[in-house]
């Protein structure tokens, strides 16, 4: 079987943190790059996180790249509540010796793609900041490139960090404009399919229990939420934003999604990062995406537990 090749860019992030430990235990999967944002915490914080995940995740091999430190426009964000101020809730990462490559992010991103043409997923689970970049540098990028799968936006729900706009949308609203409009075979992952891809108490305990210190250190970052996720959600688990955008690069047959145009708000008083998705308007917009906007949750999270037990 050939393997999916998988560039991935990230800002762990305790849910970045799943989806890399879910990435390396996948069958059929070689990631060809780790590359960091600045996002849930500063670039200072996202790199090295990303370089112990690595090193933790058994893929010492697989080179990281350093990306943008703030977005193209506007103000930086960042989501220490939920992450801690060292992104990973305090849960520190065995020490390593890995160092990050002196090549940027978005050149790497360029070069693997090259390399392989119409082979390459870019997973985006962070700010669109380091993709935009690329594909402002690379014009040949986004044809390049399989698909952009990503972690971002709210289609028919509401925002998480503000009424209208979702985090990594609205942590860089010009650069996520930039993706959108860039020609690449874009599918989107936004709070409407990620907030119903939860793990429960019950499976959180099975998976600490497998045995393997990826899977445990998994049950305890994402387990910490649980408490949030049911107050501010009313959902009975943990939520897991990041590892729902690399479930549908796994296994698309568990998720629903349908073909729509999505244009982002980059100006708004109220509703800067939102983004406007005509997947059910009069307009019939030229579609620029696919929207996935549902899951079979208990499929969700038998497969992943399935995938960590691999681990
Ligand atoms: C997204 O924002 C970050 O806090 C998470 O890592 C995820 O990528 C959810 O809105
Ligand atoms: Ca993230």
């Amino acid at each position: 079987m050939d393997k999916k090749l998988l560039f991935i860019d990230c800002d762990p992030g305790v849910d970045d943190a799943a989806a890399l430990l879910m990435a390396a235990a996948a069958p059929g999967v070689q990631i060809l790059g780790l590359s960091a944002v600045a996002g849930n915490v500063p670039l200072e914080r996202t790199l090295p996180n990303t370089l112990a995940l690595a090193a933790f995740m058994g893929t010492e091999e697989v080179p990281v790249y350093a990306g943008a430190s703030g977005p193209i426009s506007g103000p930086a964000i960042t989501a220490v509540h939920v992450h801690g101020e060292d992104g990973l809730r305090g849960h520190e990462l065995p020490p390593h010796n890995l160092k990050a490559r002196e090549e940027t992010a978005w050149d790497a991103l360029y070069r693997e793609a090259l390399a392989h043409p119409g082979e390459v997923t870019l997973l985006a689970l962070g700010p669109l900041t380091n993709v935009a970049i690329a594909f402002a540098k690379h014009p040949r990028l986004p044809e390049l490139l399989k698909e952009v799968v990503l972690m971002g936006g709210a289609a028919a729900v509401p925002g998480n960090v503000s009424p209208a706009a979702e985090f990594n949308i609205l942590a860089d609203p010009a650069a996520a404009e930039a993706v959108f409009r860039a020609g690449a075979r874009v599918v989107v992952c936004p709070l409407d399919v990620t907030e119903k891809s939860y793990l429960t108490p019950e499976e959180l305990e099975e998976l600490a229990g497998q045995g393997s210190a990826q899977a445990r250190y998994f049950a305890t970052v994402m387990g910490e939420t649980v408490p949030w996720c049911q107050e501010g959600y009313g959902v009975n688990g943990a939520i897991l934003h990041d590892p729902a955008a690399l479930m549908y690069v796994l296994q698309p047959g568990l998720f629903t999604g349908k073909k729509c145009w999505i244009g982002v708000e980059t100006q708004g008083q109220v509703s800067r990062g939102k983004t406007v998705c005509d997947a059910f308007s009069d307009a019939k917009k030229e579609p620029n995406c696919t929207l996935v906007y549902d899951v079979d949750r208990p499929a969700f999270g038998r497969a992943v537990l399935d995938i960590m037990a691999r681990s």
